[in-house]
């Protein structure tokens, strides 16, 4: 057999997937995927949407298109980017297939073996392993309540590094927002640094009470002591399906980032792409992220009433502002694994925490993502969760 190369032999066999393919029966209750509510999505708005799209339109969907994004949706973009004060002067703007193809466009210009990345502790799973893909060393600095942890993050800075890798809204896997007070020490610190910031902020507009917009502000937004590069998405404001995100960065790394496109896709799908400049011109969103914020907030509310209602004294967690995440840390002899297999025997389902741990060790804590089951369903699955702890406690 012909040898598979060095980054592909040092890909991870996923532990996880393995133990999810256990919980495909229907009956289980799943707080495991980062995935938008099947009820919520605009369904209604989307054939109204096509059944108006003219004939013209149409057709360039189904083309291919400019590997930078169908240039409509790049200004519609803009305009809603510069409405968050976001910079467009000296940066450009790619369309990417998720916010995903973003960040690993990122690794593949900058990442040469061995480089060093700075990423949060936990962190999304996605990032590492687009990280992972161009065999980095990966450095992870924990966070609190208000974000990353600036004295630990300094020290960490002690060392060259290509990347810091933040979520500052709305956290995957944390489900914390960054306070402003955090946001502004962090800029601080990198004053003069050597470094290239990836701001990741696919949860920007899922915030539940309208007084905590003014918290989800852009890094980018906030003065650039270092090159910023700030991805987003469709997936939680429209719908995975799409496969749409963008990158908005300095004018030299989207160049790059367009090159290296080019080989990996040619362009993203142009047919999703004018949906969603529809979409966006029609003026939809808004009112529908009114419903979606007001949805999740529900459904986040019945999560932590019921892990107040059913988790054991030992058991924290954190109080999302928005998002789709709950994160839940216990005592260091419980191991995450056996409360998973635990959990689903009895008919639910989540991430253990080794999964966001870019060194891939730290097992007491767990993702439990509300986002996805029925409503009625969560108060049932938060009640399997914690009988399975209790066993292990
Ligand atoms: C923090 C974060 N970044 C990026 C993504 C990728 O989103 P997509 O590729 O669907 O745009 C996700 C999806 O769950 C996420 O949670």
């Amino acid at each position: 057999m012909v040898p598979f190369s060095k980054s592909t032999q040092s890909m991870r066999s996923s532990e996880i997937r393995e133990l999810l393919k256990l919980a495909v029966r229907p009956d289980v209750i799943s707080f495991a995927g980062g995935m938008p509510n099947n009820d919520l999505f605009p369904i209604e708005e989307l054939d109204e949407i096509y059944s108006h799209l003219p004939a013209k339109l149409k057709k360039i969907g189904m083309q291919y298109g400019p590997t930078a994004g169908y240039p409509p949706l790049i200004e519609s973009l803009k305009k809603y980017l510069s409405t968050k004060g976001l910079p467009l002067e000296n940066n450009d703007l790619i369309v990417t297939t998720g916010s995903m193809q973003a960040i690993y466009l990122l690794a593949k210009v900058f990442i040469d073996p061995g480089d060093r990345i700075i990423t949060e502790y936990p962190c999304f799973i996605g990032a590492t392993a687009a990280f992972n893909s161009f065999q980095p060393e990966l450095e992870s600095v924990p966070i609190d309540d208000d974000g990353i942890i600036i004295s630990q993050l300094e020290k960490a800075l002690f060392r060259p590094a290509k990347f810091l890798y933040l979520t500052p809204n709305f956290h995957n896997p944390a489900g914390i927002i960054y306070s402003t007070e955090r946001k502004k020490q962090l800029l601080q610190l990198l004053q003069n640094k050597k470094i290239i910031l990836i701001e990741d902020d696919p949860y920007n507009e899922l915030y539940f009470e309208k007084e905590d917009e003014k918290l989800t502000t852009p890094l980018k937004t906030m003065g650039e002591p270092v090159p910023i590069c700030y991805t987003g998405s469709f997936s939680k404001i429209f719908g995975p399906g799409m496969r749409l995100g963008w990158l908005l960065a300095p004018k030299k790394i989207i160049e790059k980032c367009e090159l290296a496109k080019q080989a990996v896709d040619a362009c993203s799908s142009t047919f999703t792409q004018v949906l969603a400049n529809e979409f966006m011109r029609k003026d939809i969103m808004p009112k529908y992220l009114q419903k979606l914020r007001a949805s999740y907030a529900q459904r986040c509310d019945v999560m932590l009433r019921s892990l107040k209602e059913y988790m054991p004294s030992e058991v924290k967690w954190t109080h999302p502002r928005g998002g789709f995440y709950v994160w839940l840390t216990f005592p260091e002899r419980v191991d995450a694994t056996d409360v998973l297999k635990e959990s689903i025997d009895n008919g639910a389902v989540f991430v253990i925490g080794k999964a966001f741990d870019p060194e891939s060790r730290r097992n007491n804590c767990l993702r439990l993502s509300f986002s996805y089951p029925a409503e009625d369903k969560i108060q049932e699955g938060i009640k399997i969760v914690a009988d399975a702890i209790k066993l292990f406690l």
